[in-house]
């Protein structure tokens, strides 16, 4: 892992040996985009990789002397509009009352070993000394006295660059930022395929693909939140790019607010990608001496398909994202009451859940919604995080102690966000609410946003949180968040820094994280979003897992659960076993489906196990055990899709251990076939060739080649006459190998 830098030619050069990254100063200034992609071997002069050529008469060109050096034409790190590049730009901003075209040019770099983090926000981190490096390019507008930052760090083995941006003012004006985005990357052509995940409530990240064309092309958010419905990833990959081989670029946004992704293919086929906050509604005002900080962008080039993409967002999202502590921990096994009773329970109701999932082998119990305030249904008490004592006479603290007597960790849900127009807090507070105060304010779920922009805001919560995390010795969260805020607007800001507040607010939401992470590191957390409507690399900076879906149907998981795995390590999917019919789509599946899909994640259960049959309950016993077996193999291993569900009616996936000693495979057929071919195998991979793996511990045993090149045998499916021999049949089938390396057995 290198960066090398040459001053008098004024060129850098990223490199691991798996990427290159090259950049240099043009002749005005500003910096130069060089090449992004698989290593290149380091030479003294990269600067022809800037390729000048005259362009048409109509084009504009800032010198006089020198038709050819036109920013149009020119591939850069950080755009401005305005002189002659018609693009869309990285950045602007101006004075106060002043129209300027910013004009940055290099002033200086610094070399840092490791990463610096961003404060106030998330990102991207290094433990080891030689986990990586960072460069900082320093640019000036000496007419804006304003100073620009540029950070860029390369990891070792990783084939990933993380970049933002920071602004400082050091005039005596105020200056005002209209757009500044995290990244901008231009590539040299348009021969990609634009891949992003898309969805809404009940069915996240769902994988999408459209050739790039002429044009803008983006994907955003407006919402306040990451959102259900586009999230902060995009992926150009080549036409011919498959799972396992060819070339993919892929932006990720390590932010949970308002986000833009486009993608600007110009009249030379050229694409450039900006990746940062939306810069709709969007304004910051910086005072003398005030700096601005951007989210991060990770970019990655694979040049190993999807497959390799995920995996080098997987290990730097496990290994310098996720909280320290959580890396190699086991995430306990979990039952959740939401659907076993939703609103409707007492402490006996839920020490009969917790007691039964006890005899299952289960580990933590959660305790969801309706715990608090007046909390009966979904009309009221957000705000009022005070226990129902109605429901439980003990309060908290004396179920957390039954729950912990039965030898389970306790865990509980809040919504911290959110306030009900019918709570104490809103009677008191009014002005905490998000909204305009001459215009009524639109309810989601019955629910206002609290302004989290404000710091009192923040520091009640902490107060009321922390507080209930002491009485109860809290092992697990389930922060929560069920509405997109509508009426942006902060009655602590004044009227021309509004354009500020939903920036502020999402730096209240990890300014409260923060200070909850730090001070009980003990706790794990699990962010949710009405289902997934916040899973992004942001929230994972913070808490770990994230529940994937309120859908939980075994069908529907697959296609969310397999969009999810592009970016996200299996491990941080809460997924869970729900009871028949499933309460999202009404659909009857078999409980061994609903456990294999859930098993390839941080797995639970979110039924009442008391309605169980004796059968269902031994099951779940095997399962519950089957987890904890194979729990760490799913949590560090390498995560290979093999069978989309968005291409056919079978899905399959599997996790190999980095050594490639065991492995994981989960096979799933929606439909079952009419008269089926006999031969049914599904092809293996990720696994070594020359090793000899037991299939299911059965003393069966095959070389990795064999598996990989031939496949491993399906079980025999039912085919209308072969009922005595068929292992399987039917709508909803699915299967798991374990496969174990043997050492010592000749085959
Ligand atoms: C939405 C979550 O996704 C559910 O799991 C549950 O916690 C409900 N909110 C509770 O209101």
């Amino acid at each position: 892992m290198q960066i090398h830098v040459d001053s008098e030619k004024k060129q850098f050069h990223l490199t691991n040996g798996r990427i290159s990254y090259i950049f240099h100063v043009m002749k005005n200034g500003q910096l130069g985009h060089l090449y992004f992609g698989k290593a290149l071997q380091h030479r003294a002069d990269f600067s022809h990789l800037q390729r000048y050529d005259l362009p048409t008469p109509a084009s504009c060109h800032p010198y006089e002397d020198d038709p050819a050096f036109c920013l149009e034409t020119l591939r850069q790190e950080y755009p401005v509009y305005g002189n002659s590049d018609f693009r869309e730009p990285a950045i602007s901003l101006r004075k106060e009352h002043l129209r300027h075209i910013p004009h940055f040019q290099y002033d200086s770099f610094q070399l840092l070993e490791g990463k610096p983090s961003l404060e106030g926000l998330p990102a991207t981190f290094t433990s080891e000394k030689d986990e990586a490096k960072t460069v900082q390019v320093i640019l000036k507008d000496p007419f804006l006295q304003a100073e620009l930052t540029l950070n860029y760090t390369i990891f070792r083995d990783k084939p990933v660059i993380t970049r933002s941006a920071s602004l400082k003012n050091g005039g005596e004006e105020k200056l005002i930022i209209d757009r500044m985005m995290g990244a901008s990357l231009d590539l040299p052509d348009k021969d990609f395929i634009f891949t992003h995940l898309a969805g809404t409530w009940s069915r996240e990240r769902h994988v999408k693909e459209r050739k790039l064309e002429s044009g803008i092309q983006s994907i955003s958010s407006l919402r306040g939140a990451s959102s259900h419905h586009h999230n902060p990833f995009l992926a150009l990959k080549r036409p011919d790019t498959t799972e396992h081989s060819g070339s993919v670029f892929a932006v990720n946004h390590i932010y949970s607010g308002n986000f833009l992704m486009q993608v600007e293919v110009d009249h030379y086929d050229t694409s450039r990608v900006l990746a940062g906050i939306h810069p709709y509604d969007f304004s910051w005002e910086l005072n003398t001496d005030d700096s601005f900080q951007t989210p991060e962008v990770v970019l990655v080039y694979s040049d190993q398909g999807l497959n390799g993409m995920s995996q080098a967002l997987h290990n730097l999202y496990r290994e310098n994202l996720i909280p320290a502590q959580w890396r190699k921990k086991e995430r306990p096994i979990l039952i959740n009451n939401w659907e076993a009773t939703y609103f409707d329970f007492n402490e006996e109701k839920l020490l009969d859940i917790a007691k039964s999932a006890k005899e299952l082998g289960v580990e933590l119990f959660v305790l969801d919604d309706g715990w608090f305030g007046k909390r009966n249904d979904d009309t009221t008490s957000l705000g009022d995080w005070y226990e129902n004592v109605t429901k439980l006479h003990e309060g908290l603290a004396g179920l957390a102690g039954k729950i912990n007597a039965l030898g389970l960790k306790f865990g509980l849900w809040f919504e911290p966000e959110m306030v009900s127009p019918k709570s104490n807090l809103y009677q008191e507070h009014p002005d905490w609410a998000v909204g305009l105060p001459h215009l009524p304010h639109t309810l989601g779920r019955n629910q206002l946003v609290l302004d989290f922009s404000r710091s009192d805001v923040v520091d009640y919560l902490y107060e009321k949180m922390a507080d209930i995390i002491k009485r109860t010795g809290l092992s697990y969260i389930k922060w929560d968040m069920n509405r997109n805020i509508t009426e942006p607007f902060s009655q602590k800001l004044s009227t021309e820094r509004q354009g500020e507040f939903f920036h502020r607010y999402i730096l209240g939401v990890y300014q409260l994280y923060e200070r909850l992470t730090s001070e009980f590191p003990d706790v794990l957390f699990e962010s949710c979003a009405g289902g997934g409507g916040r899973f992004d690399p942001g929230m994972m900076y913070y808490a770990p897992q994230a529940w994937t879906s309120d859908d939980t149907d075994a069908v529907e998981r697959l296609k969310i659960q397999y969009g999810t795995s592009y970016v996200f390590p299996i491990y941080s999917m809460g997924s869970h076993v729900s009871t028949v019919p499933n309460h999202q789509t009404y659909r009857i599946t078999p409980l061994s489906t609903r456990a294999n899909t859930a098993y390839f994640g941080t797995f639970g259960y979110e039924l009442d196990p008391g309605k169980l049959s004796s059968l269902e309950i031994s099951e779940i016993k095997e399962q519950v055990e089957f987890y904890k077996k194979h729990r760490c193999l799913i949590r560090d291993g390498n995560f290979y899709r093999i069978l989309s569900p968005f291409f056919s009616n079978e899905t399959a996936w599997m996790v190999v251990s980095k050594d490639q000693s065991e492995a994981l495979v989960g096979w799933y057929k929606v439909l079952a076939t009419p008269n089926p071919p006999k031969q049914q195998t599904l092809k293996l991979t990720g696994l070594d060739a020359s090793t000899v793996y037991e299939v299911n511990n059965e003393g069966q045993f095959y070389f990795g080649d064999e598996l990989m090149q031939v496949g491993i045998q399906l079980p025999t499916e039912f085919n209308g006459a072969n009922g005595r021999i068929a292992e399987r049949g039917g709508d909803y089938q699915s299967q798991i190998f374990y496969l174990k390396r043997t050492d010592g057995v000749n085959i």
